[in-house]
């Protein structure tokens, strides 16, 4: 099983219908057997996917060549013997007491990544807490 995580920006300052992009993705997901959550607050997005590699690669495809987000970074790409962050078809986070969990999670995740990638997603989490 393949798990990729990656952090992005919304295009644009108008606001982006989180609710419509989780009603496609809910229904492609759960055909395809790819899980996550889509921690997204309209500006920045953090997204998790888990499940069979070619179908988290397509589904990777889709969203990257999406033009609702930009400077989309691969937070980390590994192989993972279950799943680690639950079954749901995109389970969605905003920001809130219990997403300071999450971010530790993921950070613990992240522990053997390139300092580049780290200081990337440590800026993500230090923005989200001030929002
Ligand atoms: C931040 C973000 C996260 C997304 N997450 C998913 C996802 O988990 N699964 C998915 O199928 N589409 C996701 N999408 C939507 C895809 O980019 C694409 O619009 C969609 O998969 C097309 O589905 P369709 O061919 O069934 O219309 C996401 C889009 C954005 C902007």
């Amino acid at each position: 099983m393949l798990q990729i995580m990656y952090i992005s920006s919304a295009a644009n300052c108008a606001p982006i219908d989180v609710a419509q992009i989780l009603t496609v993705s809910r229904r492609n997901n759960e055909r395809d057997g790819v899980t996550g959550f889509l921690y997204a607050d309209g500006r920045r997005f953090l997204q998790v996917l888990e499940g069979p590699a070619e179908a988290v690669e397509r589904a990777f495809a889709r969203i990257g060549g999406d033009t609702r987000h930009r400077a989309v970074v691969t937070l980390s790409r590994r192989e993972i013997a279950a799943r680690e962050f639950g079954d749901w078809a995109m389970a969605h986070r905003m920001p809130g007491s219990d997403s300071d969990a999450l971010l530790a999670q993921i950070a613990e995740r992240l522990e053997t990544a390139s300092p580049n990638v780290r200081a990337t997603f440590e800026g993500f989490a230090k923005i989200r807490r001030a929002a």
